[in-house]
């Protein structure tokens, strides 16, 4: 039968739960979170699994990293189901902080991230988004002491920044990036997917579907402005609202030319409705 993990909501327990996994299993792992888990999440714990004796998963809708206009309040939220999830996969912890744990009363510090932070692509739509992001995971990270934290490569420029956040702060702990996860038909799963329509989720496909003949392309030799000019109208006849489709350096995310720079990663981001769909693809 499937062991309920530890369910922990204030910083004192926590850190007396971490004492006492790492003493019992040595290294411990984090899969940060915002609930509403699918397999895209299974997938980084399984991975996370392998890492460490210890496997922790944060849930925690972050008010942070929501702008004024976006979905914090209907965000989905799916405790209950999440850690019957979670408890068929083993996980010994789950720190699910309250607001006021993560930020107490007269909080006032916050990280401002660069470099990936600021490479014009999720930024440009969303300015409040790495901010809020960097400064969560930086708490998580302070207050799990994870040797090992997962990440999804589907939102590939917070992989970056989160990578070079630890970097430079000289936080202990190793970021692994891991694969997306997706539908048969190749969208990228995300808690956000249950805002689709049917007739929405039909389209969905096409942005990876672009993503991907645009990488084929690129590796068979044409020119990468030529294939992002062709994505980017493929994306539009579709019936999305555009926001980016760019090729970028898959490590920096600073721009290129041609696959000469490379190695190259596609990025795109597309409105269907009121759904916002990211996704991304090595070339
Ligand atoms: O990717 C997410 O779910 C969130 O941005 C994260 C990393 C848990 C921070 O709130």
């Amino acid at each position: 039968m499937a062991r309920k993990p530890l369910i922990v909501r204030t910083i004192s327990p926590l850190r007396k739960a971490i004492a006492t996994f790492r003493k019992k299993h040595g290294g411990v792992a984090l899969v940060p979170t915002m609930g509403a888990l699918h397999e895209g999440h299974f997938s980084l714990v399984r991975h996370a699994r392998k890492r460490a004796g210890a496997v922790a998963v944060s849930i925690f809708v972050n008010p942070k990293q929501f702008a004024p206009t976006e979905d914090f309040g209907s965000y989905p939220r799916n405790f209950e189901s999440d850690v019957v999830a979670l408890s068929k996969l083993g996980v010994d912890l789950i720190w699910a902080p309250t607001e006021t744990a993560m930020y107490p009363g007269g909080f006032s510090t916050a990280i401002t991230p660069g470099g990936p932070a600021l490479a014009g692509l999720e930024d440009a739509f969303r300015p409040h988004f790495f901010g809020g992001v960097a400064t969560v995971v930086a708490k998580l990270f302070l207050q799990v002491t994870p040797d090992v934290a997962m990440f999804g490569q589907k939102d590939y420029q917070q992989l970056k920044v989160v990578t070079r956040m630890a970097r430079d702060l000289d936080l202990p702990v190793k970021i692994v990036g891991c694969p997306t996860m997706r539908e048969k038909d190749g969208l990228a799963l995300s808690s956000r997917n249950v805002y689709l329509s049917v007739e929405e989720r039909r389209t969905a496909p096409v942005l990876y579907r672009v993503l991907k003949e645009s990488a084929a392309r690129i590796k068979a030799g044409d020119a990468l402005a030529a294939v992002l000019a062709d994505g980017r109208a493929a994306i539009e006849k579709a019936g999305f609202k555009l926001d980016y489709l760019e090729g970028r350096h898959a490590e920096t995310l600073e721009p290129v030319v041609s696959a000469a720079d490379g190695p190259i990663r596609l990025l795109a981001a597309a409105r269907l409705g009121r759904t916002r769909l990211i996704d991304n693809l090595g070339v």
